[in-house]
């Protein structure tokens, strides 16, 4: 998988994004746009890479129960206040990408965007739900290439001084049920 990496983006601070809709700011600037998670097919030179490698810094751990599919562990990686910004596992998915997290200042800007997503029948993979290791409350949605994406808020940020690396056992504190037990029917695109 290649990754970018650059420096000097132009930014338009004086003209910032204003979606149509009524919901207030990304949680980003200097945290980075939010996180990307990924399926790697070899999860030790993949931690040598990014974390031996590239400098990131390891977060914490979940260790996931994935039924029939077994056991894995998924590391989470940062390179500054953002409790991560990129996680790796060796799991089942679509896509090696397996969802990338927006994060938004205010909690209704998740709950309505959850509405949103399912007067429009966009699938959900997760139902909202609080995460055990960055504390966020999220959601996932299934994007028409397979990947997901994660709307969330209230990530938590770290700092290095006195964060001490654990292993989580869950994903989630509550919620995030998977697809079977939501209420949304099959992708069709919106009303067009
Ligand atoms: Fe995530």
């Amino acid at each position: 998988m290649a990754n970018e990496i650059y420096w000097g983006a132009t930014l338009e601070r004086g003209n910032p994004f204003r979606s149509p809709r009524a919901i207030g700011e990304f949680h980003a600037g200097e945290l980075g746009f939010g996180h990307v998670v990924l399926a790697v097919d070899d999860y030790e030179s993949s931690l040598r890479f990014y974390r031996d490698g590239l400098g990131l810094l390891i977060s914490d751990y979940i260790e996931l129960d994935m039924g029939a599919a077994g056991k894995t562990t998924v590391a989470f990686l940062h390179s500054g206040p953002r409790h991560y910004s990129l996680a790796i596992a060796q799991f089942p998915a679509p896509k090696r990408l397996h969802h990338f997290m927006l994060q938004v200042r205010d909690i209704d800007d998740v709950g309505s965007t959850y509405d949103l997503c399912q007067d429009l029948r966009v699938p959900i993979a997760s139902s909202l739900g609080r995460h055990t290791n960055d504390l966020t409350t999220s959601f996932y949605m299934v994007s028409p290439s397979g990947f997901q994406v994660e709307y969330g808020h209230g990530g938590r940020e770290i700092d290095d001084d006195d964060w001490e690396v654990r292993t989580h056992h869950a994903a989630s504190v509550w919620g995030h049920r998977s697809a079977p037990a939501m209420p949304v029917v099959a992708a069709t695109h919106p009303a067009d």
